[in-house]
């Protein structure tokens, strides 16, 4: 596999409160002490990036958890505003004093389930990068889009409102975007590494920085290896199957080089 800075971000969704996310890291660090010092310092130098993307209420307890262990914990959500009258919002300084830095934005539950549309996910990346995070944002077509030919259309709209404004510019360190076809979330159907690689490249044309893309939907500790060999798919944001700390652990022996 050719050797790339490879990010694995768990998207655990509306799963694991404090008590499952305990049980998730004692299993989790049963498993990281058995794997090879090779793999461990893979990780440790960041070749791999492990990511836990958790429920708001989880995040302390995964915080206090990971302490020892070299996993990025970060929130699902977030508001654009620092603060004010938004009822039932968290915002970014808070997570900040929490200690997290990095925040997903614009998947497309959140699109779809709580009326999240493209400006929204512009003012939340640029508000959030403003303040320091490090921010995933998710793109996608549906599968009528696709079944459309509408694949490239769709994703050029939306870089487009993201970045046509030329007011959001981020290092790769800071801004990752996120393929999700949304026909593959949560389905089983994954791309093939063909329609990922395809949408991978469109992404990478319609961008002016060189930014990570992340390939999401129905990924498996199964078909992870074949999407990773895609030249321009950089990691994986994955949503069931990194509820398991077993997968966890496959996926990072599938993602370290060699
Ligand atoms: P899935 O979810 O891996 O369960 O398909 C991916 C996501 O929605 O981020």
């Amino acid at each position: 596999m050719k050797s790339k800075k490879i990010l694995i971000a768990g998207n655990w969704k509306m799963n694991h409160g404090p008590k499952d996310t305990e049980v998730f890291f004692e299993t989790f660090q049963k498993h990281w002490d058995a794997l090879s010092d090779e793999l461990k310092m893979s990780v440790q130098k960041k070749e791999v990036e492990i990511c836990l993307i958790l429920p708001f209420v989880s995040l302390p307890k995964a915080l206090e958890l990971s302490k020892n262990l070299p996993i990025t914990i970060a929130a699902q959500n977030v508001h654009w505003e620092k603060k004010g009258a938004f009822t039932g919002e968290i915002s970014g300084p808070m997570l900040l004093e929490m200690g997290i830095d990095t925040v997903l934005i614009g998947h497309s539950e959140r699109r779809t389930h709580f009326g999240e549309t493209d400006p929204i996910v512009k003012k939340k990346a640029k508000s959030l990068l403003e303040q320091g995070f490090r921010v995933i944002v998710c793109i996608g077509e549906t599968h009528t889009e696709r079944l459309d030919n509408q694949t490239e259309a769709v994703l050029k709209k939306q870089l487009h409102a993201l970045f046509g404004a030329g007011d959001l510019t981020a290092s790769p360190q800071k801004l990752v975007l996120a393929y999700e076809p949304i026909w593959a979330i949560g389905t089983g159907l994954t791309a093939t590494p063909t329609q990922a690689e395809d949408a991978h490249r469109i992404i990478g044309a319609n961008i002016s920085q060189d930014l990570p893309v992340l390939y999401g939907g129905s990924v498996t500790p199964e078909n992870f290896k074949s999407l990773l060999e895609c030249p321009s798919v950089d990691g994986g944001l994955i949503g069931g199957a990194s509820l398991k700390p077993e997968n966890l652990v496959e996926f990072i022996k599938i993602a370290v080089p060699g």
